[in-house]
This record gives C-alpha cells, sequence and structure tokens, in this order.
C-alpha cells in the first residue's frame, strides 16, 4: 500500500518541475564543459553557477514539498478509509457474542487494537509529511501548537517561543519553510543538545528574524557531519531570501539566527547572491 502510494505519487510532481530542473542540469553541463574558459572568467562563471545551484535547491524542496503534500492526501484518504472499514468490522465482529472468551470476540479485539494503532501511526506520519495545520490555522498558531506539543513530549527542556504576528505576512508557499527550519532546530535539541532551556525567537524589524538556541552540549563545527538537517535548514533560508548563520563551542548551546527580508517580490535576486564559501556551521 505504501509502496503503492509512493510509486503513484512522486512521477506527477516530478514531471510538473521537469522542464526547469532540466534547463538547470543543462546549464550545469553547458558551465563543466566550458573546462578551461571556465577558469578565466572564473568570478562571474561562479556566481553564475552559485545562482543556479541556489535555484535548483529552492526547486527540490519545491517539489519534495509537494511530494510530500499529495503523499499526506493519500495516506489520508486511503489508509485512513480503509482503517476506519477495519476497526468498524472488527467493533461490530466483537458485538456478535458478550462472552469475553470466545475466540471470535478476542480475534475482533485484537484487530481493533491493532487498527487504533495504525491509525495513530497514520496521523503521526501525517502531521511530518504535511502539516495540515498550517494550511488550517496558519504559521503563527501552527507553530504555537509544534512548540507544545515539543513541551509534552521533551519533559527535560522546556522551549519558549515568542513569535511576532507579523510573521503571518508571510506568503503561503513560503510558510512551510519557516515551518520546517523550526522544526528541524528543535529536533536537533530533542535530538543532540541535552538542553535544559530552549528558545525560538522570531522578531519582525526592518527584516525577519528567528533565533533558535538551546543551551545544551553544543558541538565543535570543524567535525564533519553527515546528517544534512542544517544544510536543508540553509537551503530554506535561501529560497527565503535570507541566510543563516549558525555559532556554537562544544559545552556552550547552539544559537542559530536567521534573517530574511519582509519584501518577498526580490527572492530569486537574494538568493542567487548567495556565496560559494557559504557552507555549513561557523
Ligand atoms: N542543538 C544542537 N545541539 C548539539 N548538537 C547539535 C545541535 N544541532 C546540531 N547538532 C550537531 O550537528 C550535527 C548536524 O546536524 P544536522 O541536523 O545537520 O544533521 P543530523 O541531525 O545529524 O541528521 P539529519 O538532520 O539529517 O537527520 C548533528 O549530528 C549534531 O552532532
Ligand atoms: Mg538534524
Amino acid at each position: 500500500m505504501l509502496d503503492d502510494v509512493a510509486s503513484r505519487a512522486a512521477p506527477a510532481d516530478v514531471a510538473r518541475h521537469a522542464p526547469a530542473v532540466r534547463d538547470l542540469c543543462a546549464a550545469l553541463a553547458l558551465a563543466c564543459a566550458a573546462g578551461p574558459a571556465l577558469a578565466q572568467t572564473a568570478p562571474a562563471t561562479q556566481m553564475l553557477t552559485t545562482a543556479t545551484l541556489a535555484e535548483l535547491a529552492t526547486h527540490l524542496q519545491e517539489v519534495r514539498e509537494s511530494e510530500r503534500g499529495h503523499l499526506a492526501r493519500e495516506l489520508h484518504d486511503e489508509m485512513g478509509q480503509a482503517l476506519s472499514a477495519i476497526k468498524a468490522i472488527a467493533w461490530s465482529l466483537q458485538q456478535r457474542t458478550h462472552n469475553p472468551e470466545s475466540p471470535l470476540r478476542q480475534g475482533a479485539e485484537k484487530i481493533g487494537a491493532i487498527a487504533a494503532t495504525m491509525s495513530g501511526h497514520v496521523r503521526e506520519m501525517l502531521g511530518r509529511l504535511r502539516p495540515a495545520l498550517l494550511d488550517e490555522l496558519g504559521l503563527v498558531a501552527a507553530l504555537q501548537l509544534m512548540v507544545q506539543q515539543w513541551n509534552d513530549t521533551h519533559k527535560g527542556c522546556e522551549c519558549v517561543l515568542q513569535v511576532a504576528p507579523e510573521f503571518a505576512e508571510v506568503p503561503p508557499e513560503l510558510q512551510i519553510h519557516v515551518y520546517r527550519i523550526v522544526q528541524e532546530g528543535l529536533t536537533n535539541i530533542a535530538r543532540y543538545a541535552a538542553a535544559r532551556q530552549a528558545l525560538v525567537l522570531m522578531q519582525a524589524q526592518q527584516d525577519f528574524r528567528i533565533l533558535v538556541t538551546d543551551d545544551g552540549n553544543g558541538f565543535d563545527p570543524r567535525h564533519k557531519r553527515p546528517g544534512i538537517g542544517l544544510t536543508m535548514m540553509r537551503e530554506r533560508c535561501q529560497a527565503l531570501g535570507g541566510h543563516m548563520a549558525v555559532a556554537t563551542k562544544a559545552g556552550e548551546g547552539v544559537q542559530i539566527t536567521i534573517n530574511f527580508p519582509r519584501t518577498f517580490a526580490g527572492n530569486n535576486m537574494h538568493a542567487n547572491q548567495v556565496r560559494l564559501n557559504d557552507n555549513g556551521a561557523q
């Protein structure tokens, strides 16, 4: 069933973005083929290549989010309905006998319990694939709920969220980036920081600014790390036309600072100005 969902979801979304991705790949291939000439025009070409890569990264983010949304809908409609039907049948089988020792009743109870557990897993997967509340409640309320749920499940550490209501100005198609940035920051804190206090501060001044900080273990940014969470946060910042800085020392917590403009019309221009050496935790 999941294989089926996955195989049906991806091609349509990928196909929709295929021409743009193909153009970008062709541009990259041309740039690579240029070889020695490339070296002579290095600064301009580096800028072009970086801009192209930034655009490609933004596109891939969009494809990924769109696939996630599609998968979430399929899971919700197909799997959700099937599980509800199984629970209803199990319940009606249970009603056939009131003898708790009856194998029929015990079997039906087990089927009902398994279906309920699976429903819980599906709900959890849905939340990860596509935060439906982001669509329903908007960015600010969805973030408040995320932090509330995070606090419920991470009792040793308290997270405080302060979010300026102006964040509602972020266009709907870009809100997912802000949501995922905060989500990844909190996931990392839960996984690695062993912190007592976390703070997500979201301010609206001339620019938007997000601070995600904790008072935990920190890490040594000189060590290369296999994960892609911080890289993806950085790519999402670029999609917002902004930039991200990570300040940390082993034993002294982590402070992630993200800035992006409140005017979104010039997003591509900002994304095109990504610096070549902007490549990881500093
Ligand atoms: N708040 C934090 N406290 C301590 N260490 C952190 C924190 N955030 C990140 N790190 C360190 O930085 C590394 C890189 O984080 P990143 O999110 O890029 O990857 P990951 O979490 O390991 O994997 P992924 O996000 O791809 O599942 C982590 O493995 C962890 O060692
Ligand atoms: Mg991570």
